[in-house]
């Protein structure tokens, strides 16, 4: 068959597009809305959106901070809120299937999507949460002597003694465009063991304020020889830069160093092999692209040559399985990923997962990343084409580029406030990016169209000038 959504890749790549008029008689293809109902007639994709619920009237370009509920979210919700009212306790064991192998579950439902093996894969938590145990787990790795044991690296010979001194404190090498809970979590582990987060969070800087450049990461792992831990986004959360994470985890190795990744921007939209590019752990959360409601369960991977480990924050949900009911007051860590959990699992905040991974599975992740990148490709054209005082702050080759784009206008803040009041659902980050996430699931190439029209008719009028700046709110 013939790619569906090559016409928008196209259009970014060269072909152009018409202005508003319709562009040239001579060829349709110039006409946006002939290009975009040509891209949705031919979208295998485009019967999922009825599956989800947007409200009439509305433009959801922001599944990128929350995505929204679908019938099958709502149905398995609804069957766990049934249980709980019928069968009450006996639900742990007896529901179908049983709440206590939640975690372990929905893990083995998440870990094709970041390419590892079931048991690597765990929900629980929270993404801040889940760091705060990973990155507190391997620093005590780091600090007992143990750096990553891995063949082909020369300095990774499994002993932590940069420069030869056994003593040193290990470092964590970040970069200045992270989501800042994630510096928070790693200054408090930082802190926790008696290390000066001022000295030892060493901070990759960004050479545009956009994007983070992986040589820099390279430079600083050269400059610093006691990196023991590399944390980095797999998406930037305001530009939407798309890491090279193959590239990153063979320079820490190289170095010695653990590697980890916050893969909130990118799981559920960019399908990941975690197990190839021999990451050590990860954190991301499900109410994003996995649209499994606000505050729903965070989810983590831990490569299986960690597994044994004792979780920094250690809780009777990650004892061993079969034997957590003994209540032993010592720890015995469940010989996988589960053994991160902590404390009882949120069933209603872990249930709409199981629905919506479904929706996502029957859709498939390549297919998924394919219109995603064919939906940014026609926005980005667009953006190019009409809005001359917008920039587009996210990288354009594909393999650099997330699931949103961030347009960039001195007004933006107002402008995303506009935008809502048409319909148009997005939301500004500091200081001047509106971010615009055509999320594959439930976006028709004719909705991104509206929203270009919609930001060139806001502009042109100066409508957005009538709004207040919002001072720190939600946004
Ligand atoms: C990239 C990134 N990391 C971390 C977080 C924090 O996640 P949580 O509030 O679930 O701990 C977010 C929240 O949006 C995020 O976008």
């Amino acid at each position: 068959m013939d790619d569906p959504y090559a016409p928008a890749r196209n259009a970014l790549a060269g072909e152009g597009l018409g202005g508003a008029d319709g562009g040239t008689a001579a060829s349709d293809a110039a006409d946006p809305a002939v290009l975009a109902a040509r891209l949705d007639d031919a979208d295998p994709l485009s019967g999922f959106a009825d599956r989800y619920h947007v409200p009439d009237g509305v433009l959801y370009m922001d599944g990128n901070s929350l995505g929204p509920a679908s019938d099958a979210a709502l149905a398995s919700l609804d069957r766990v809120v049934d249980e709980w009212r019928d069968l009450l306790i006996a639900g742990w064991t007896d529901a179908d299937p049983p709440w206590f192998e939640v975690g372990e579950r929905l893990g083995d439902a998440l870990a094709p999507l970041v390419g590892a093996d079931p048991d690597e894969v765990v929900v629980g938590n929270s993404i801040t949460v889940n760091l705060h145990t990973l990155v507190g787990t391997f620093l005590d790795e780091l600090l007992a002597g143990n750096a990553p044991d891995r063949e082909g690296f020369e300095r990774a010979d499994g002993t932590w003694a940069p420069d030869g001194e056994p003593d040193i404190d290990p470092a964590v090498l970040v970069n200045e465009l992270d989501f800042p809970s994630d510096h928070y979590a790693i200054r408090a582990q930082l802190r926790q063991r008696g290390i000066d987060p001022d000295e030892k969070l060493r901070i990759v800087p960004s050479r545009d304020g956009r994007t983070i450049d992986p040589r820099d990461v390279e430079a600083a792992l050269d400059a610093h020889d006691d990196v023991g831990i590399v944390w980095m986004p797999t998406a930037l959360y305001r530009s939407g830069q798309l890491f090279d994470v193959e590239r990153i985890a063979a320079a820490a190795h190289e170095a010695g160093a653990y590697v980890g990744f916050d893969a909130a921007h990118s799981a559920g939209a960019v399908p990941h092999a975690f197990d190839e590019a021999g990451v050590d752990f990860a954190v991301w959360c499900t109410y994003k692209y996995l649209n499994a409601g606000p505050g729903s369960i965070g989810a983590l991977y831990v490569a299986e040559r960690h597994h044994g480990l004792t979780p920094a924050l250690a809780g009777w949900w990650g004892h061993e399985k079969a034997t957590q009911f003994e209540m032993n007051m010592t720890y015995t860590p469940a010989d996988s990923a589960g053994a991160w959990q902590i404390g009882t699992p949120p069933l209603f905040a872990a249930a709409p997962l199981e629905g919506s991974l479904e929706l996502l599975r029957e859709a498939g992740i390549d297919r998924l990343r394919e219109k995603s990148l064919a939906l940014t490709d026609f926005l980005i054209a667009l953006v190019d084409d009409r809005l001359p005082e917008v920039a587009v702050g996210t990288p354009r080759g594909h393999a650099a580029r997330g699931g949103h784009v961030a347009l960039e206008h001195p007004d933006a803040e107002r402008l995303s406030e506009a935008l809502k009041d048409r319909g148009v659902v997005v939301d500004f980050r500091p200081p001047n990016v509106v971010r615009v996430c055509p999320a594959a699931p439930y976006t028709a190439f004719a909705d991104v169209l509206e929203v270009v029209d919609e930001i060139e008719a806001i502009l042109e009028s100066g409508a957005h000038e009538a709004y207040a700046t919002n001072d720190g709110g939600v946004t």
